[in-house]
C-alpha cells in the first residue's frame, strides 16, 4: 500500500500549465491513495482541484479542510460543501464524514481539518497578521473577544469531532493515523526563522489546542496502541514524538512550488 501525503498544496497561486505539472508528478507516484491536509485552494476552487487530484492519481483521496478552503466562504458553507463532495460517490471522501478508513488491516485513518484556536501561546500581546477573519465569514472582524471565543468554539467542535472519531478506531485498529491541518501541539510547530518572543505571539494562530488536549490523553489511556498525526499549516517540516505512543508529522510547502510531501509504503 503506497500513500500519497500531501499538504498546503496552494494550488491557486499557480498558472495552470504548474498545476497540470503537479497531477503529472501525482499521476506518475504509484500511489493507491493520497491523503490531502488541506489548503489545497480556496472555497470556489476546491472542488476543482481536488477532481483534477483525484483524476491524475487514479485512487481514492482522503481530504480535510484547511483554513484558506474556507476563504470566500463561511465555516459552515465549506463544510457543507465538503459533505456533499464527499457524497458524489467518486473516490472523494471528507474525513470528517468518512466514519475511519482502512489503510491496512491494522492501520486506521481519521482526520479533521481543525481550527487555530486561540489557546496556545500568547494570545493578548500577539501581534501575528491573522487575515482570516476578513476571508471567511463567519469569523468576528472588529472584536477581538468575540473573534477568541469563535475560534475557541470551532477547535472544541474539532476536539469533539476528533475524539468520536478515534473512540471508534480504536476497537478495529491497533495504529491509528489522524490527518488534519493545523497543528495540535506547540511542538509540531516550525519556527526556525522567529524569536521566541515572537513565536509565542504566532502560535494562537497556529495550533488547535483543544484537539491537542484530546489527543494526548486518548494516546495516555491507549498505551497499547500507536497514534500518529499528519498536519501542516505552519509550512514547515518537523517531526515530533509528544507521547512514547504518539509522534506528528508536520509538512512543509514552499508557496508556488506544490510537493508530494511524503510516500508511505506499508506491510
Ligand atoms: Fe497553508
Ligand atoms: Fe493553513
Amino acid at each position: 500500500m503506497r500513500v500519497a501525503w500531501l499538504t498546503d498544496l496552494h494550488l491557486d497561486g499557480l498558472e495552470e500549465s504548474e498545476v497540470d505539472a503537479f497531477c503529472e508528478k501525482l499521476a506518475s507516484c504509484g500511489g493507491d491513495c493520497a491523503l490531502v491536509g488541506g489548503d489545497v485552494g480556496e472555497s470556489d476552487t476546491l472542488e476543482g482541484y481536488l477532481d483534477r487530484i483525484q483524476k491524475a492519481l487514479g485512487a481514492p483521496v482522503y481530504f480535510v479542510l484547511g483554513n484558506h478552503d474556507h476563504f470566500g466562504t463561511s465555516v459552515k458553507r465549506a463544510r457543507a460543501r465538503a459533505r456533499e463532495i464527499g457524497e458524489r460517490g467518486e473516490n472523494l471522501h471528507w474525513l470528517p464524514a468518512a466514519h475511519g478508513v482502512a489503510l491496512t488491516a491494522s492501520i486506521g485513518l481519521v482526520g479533521h481539518g481543525a481550527f487555530m484556536d486561540g489557546r496556545i501561546g500568547n494570545w493578548e500581546d500577539s501581534t501575528y497578521p491573522f487575515k482570516d477573519p476578513s476571508r471567511i465569514e463567519d469569523l468576528p472582524e472588529e472584536d477581538r473577544e468575540a473573534l477568541r471565543l469563535r475560534l475557541s468554539e470551532l477547535g472544541e467542535e474539532a476536539a469533539e469531532e476528533i475524539r468520536c472519531q478515534l473512540e471508534s478506531a480504536l476497537v478495529r485498529y491497533s495504529e491509528i493515523w489522524i490527518l488534519m491541518h493545523v497543528p495540535p501541539f506547540r511542538e509540531a510547530c516550525w519556527h526556525d526563522d522567529l524569536e521566541p518572543e515572537q513565536a509565542d505571539q504566532w502560535l494562537p494562530f497556529f495550533t488547535c489546542g483543544a484537539a491537542g488536549e484530546v489527543i494526548r490523553k486518548v494516546a495516555r489511556r491507549h498505551p497499547d496502541h500507536a497514534f500518529r498525526v499528519l498536519c501542516g499549516h505552519t509550512h514547515g517540516r518537523r517531526e515530533a514524538q509528544i507521547e512514547p505512543n504518539l509522534e506528528v508529522l508536520t509538512g512543509a510547502s514552499e508557496p508556488g512550488n506544490p510537493e508530494i510531501e511524503r510516500i508511505f509504503e506499508l506491510e
